[in-house]
């Protein structure tokens, strides 16, 4: 009988670049592993089949009985597929502190735990490019046109910058970057904001690729900046710009819009919404002595979670 195994996955961030990475222009995401996704695969009694147990959604169910479309059902399927296995007897019990819906990438990371737990179960260790184009089509379940971003930064757990179609490049950060990240609670599902974002594309091409080029030609400079080291007040700004130009695309939200007013208020070096937007989160990026105070301004703001992160020189 095969022993348990245990493996995780952190959630992520987008520092620059969200929905313009959808058309082709680079973004900028890194992982935050103060929340994870966790999945556990523990032998059980023979002819059980595969059992899938998601426990923050009180769902248990046989793989072999799973709708074809379920998202938890597809990727330990999928999984099985690649390493041509039938379900072993067991039990695949999963995890996540990373709230749904909120731009952190928590479909991504359950997806990316159980591939490597499943492998890991039946005695294979998977590439993180393996996991990553696994992930990817289950991410279409999610939201029909992802980018790609969410499984690359996450399945690499490192920072990447990433151009949808090309091979991810991970990249050295020179000093470390202080972040925030502020949940407004409005639940956002990524395929209605860029369903949204689609919709404005398609009435006015020209006015939204201009966004998109202006997006890219920030993420290209902050790429660069970050990598050297550079001081972390250029970031803000270019953070600050970001967070405008997404709000030209209709993604912000009143909510959003207080946390990041909150923020810089406070005295953060840049401020703006990170991953679909129209709810979910914000993140702020301080000096390391005003992050406290940062973060209670965000609470006060009406932040229903505040999360202090640090991408570490690499
Ligand atoms: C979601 O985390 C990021 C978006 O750019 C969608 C995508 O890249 O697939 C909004």
């Amino acid at each position: 009988m095969n022993s348990p195994v245990t493996r995780t996955a952190p959630g992520k961030i987008i520092l620059l670049g969200e929905h313009a990475v959808v058309y082709g222009r680079p973004a900028i995401a890194v992982p935050v592993h103060q929340v994870q996704a966790t999945a556990t695969v523990d032998p059980a009694a023979p002819g059980s089949g595969l059992i899938v147990s998601a426990v923050d959604l009180d769902r248990v169910m046989r793989l072999n009985e799973a709708p074809g479309d379920d998202p938890l059902a597809s990727i330990a399927r999928l999984t099985l597929a690649h390493l041509g296995a039938a379900p072993p007897d067991a039990t695949l019990t999963i995890h996540s502190s990373i709230p749904i819906a909120s731009g952190l990438g928590s479909g991504a990371a359950v997806s990316t735990a159980i591939v490597r737990a499943l492998a890991a179960y039946l005695s294979h260790e998977l590439s993180p490019a393996t996991v990553s184009r696994m992930v990817y089509e289950v991410e279409k379940l999610h939201h029909g046109t992802p980018s790609g971003v969410d499984n690359t930064v996450i399945s690499f757990g490192r920072p990447v910058y990433f151009v949808r179609g090309q091979s991810p490049q991970t990249f050295g950060v020179g000093a470390p970057l202080h972040l925030w990240i502020g949940d407004t609670g409005v639940a956002s599902p990524t395929r209605v904001a860029v369903g949204n974002v689609r919709q404005g594309w398609q009435k006015d091409a020209a006015r939204y690729e201009r966004l998109f080029d202006q997006v890219g030609e920030l993420v290209e400079q902050a790429r660069g900046d970050i990598e050297a080291g550079r001081d972390a007040a250029m970031l803000g700004i270019m953070m600050d710009r970001n967070h405008d130009l997404l709000c030209q695309m209709g993604v912000s939200s009143p909510e959003l819009e207080r946390l990041v007013a909150a923020a810089r208020a406070a005295g953060a070096l840049g401020a703006k919404l990170s991953g679909a937007g129209r709810g979910g989160n914000m993140i702020a990026l301080t000096r390391l002595e005003d992050g406290t105070r940062v973060a209670e301004a965000l609470r006060q703001g009406g932040a229903v979670q505040v999360i202090g992160t640090v991408v570490p020189v690499s």
